[in-house]
């Protein structure tokens, strides 16, 4: 594929989405090392929408380890269960947490994060083998909008 993203600059974060997802399917599918996906996935995300972080965590044992990411350096392992990331892992549900501050158990990466939404990766027998967080400075900036692209992005990473 090529370098770069073809995005219409200063579109709405719909339609973004409506050109970037094709670009994303064509790209999961050219490659099948998992690793190297998550890092152009983290990579092209950010690009498309300037968010403050935009990473996966993979499933190890009982923790989430940090994977592929773009932006700030942050936690490497989060417990089970353990803030929004562990949120999202043990219920195997997408998780909007619209003003970090209010959410009891938030894990503070980064001071500058106000917002994020966390999306479960699975494997093929339904099982959480990791999680898509992206991480914004702007208070209540995840919406449906950004709940379904992202689920139906993850939903073309499944084996
Ligand atoms: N804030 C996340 C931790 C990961 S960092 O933000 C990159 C959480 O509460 O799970």
């Amino acid at each position: 594929m090529s370098d770069s993203l073809s995005l219409t600059p200063g579109a709405t974060r719909e339609q973004t989405y409506r050109e970037l997802l094709p670009q994303l399917r064509i790209m999961i599918e050219a490659e099948r090392d998992t690793i190297s996906t998550y890092a152009n996935l983290s990579a092209a995300l950010r690009e498309a929408f300037g968010f403050h972080w935009v990473g996966f965590y993979l499933v190890k044992g009982d923790e989430l380890v940090l994977g592929p990411f773009q932006g700030p350096i942050a936690c490497t392992r989060i417990g089970r269960g353990k803030g929004v990331c562990g949120r999202a892992w043990t219920t195997a549900q997408t998780v909007i947490v619209p003003d970090v501050e209010q959410f009891p158990g938030h894990i503070a990466c980064s001071s500058a994060t106000r917002s994020e939404i966390v999306v479960p990766v699975f494997d093929d027998t339904g099982g959480v083998r990791a999680v898509l967080d992206i991480d914004s400075d702007r208070v209540d900036d995840f919406s449906d909008t950004d709940r379904a692209a992202l689920e139906q992005v993850v939903s073309w990473l499944a084996p």
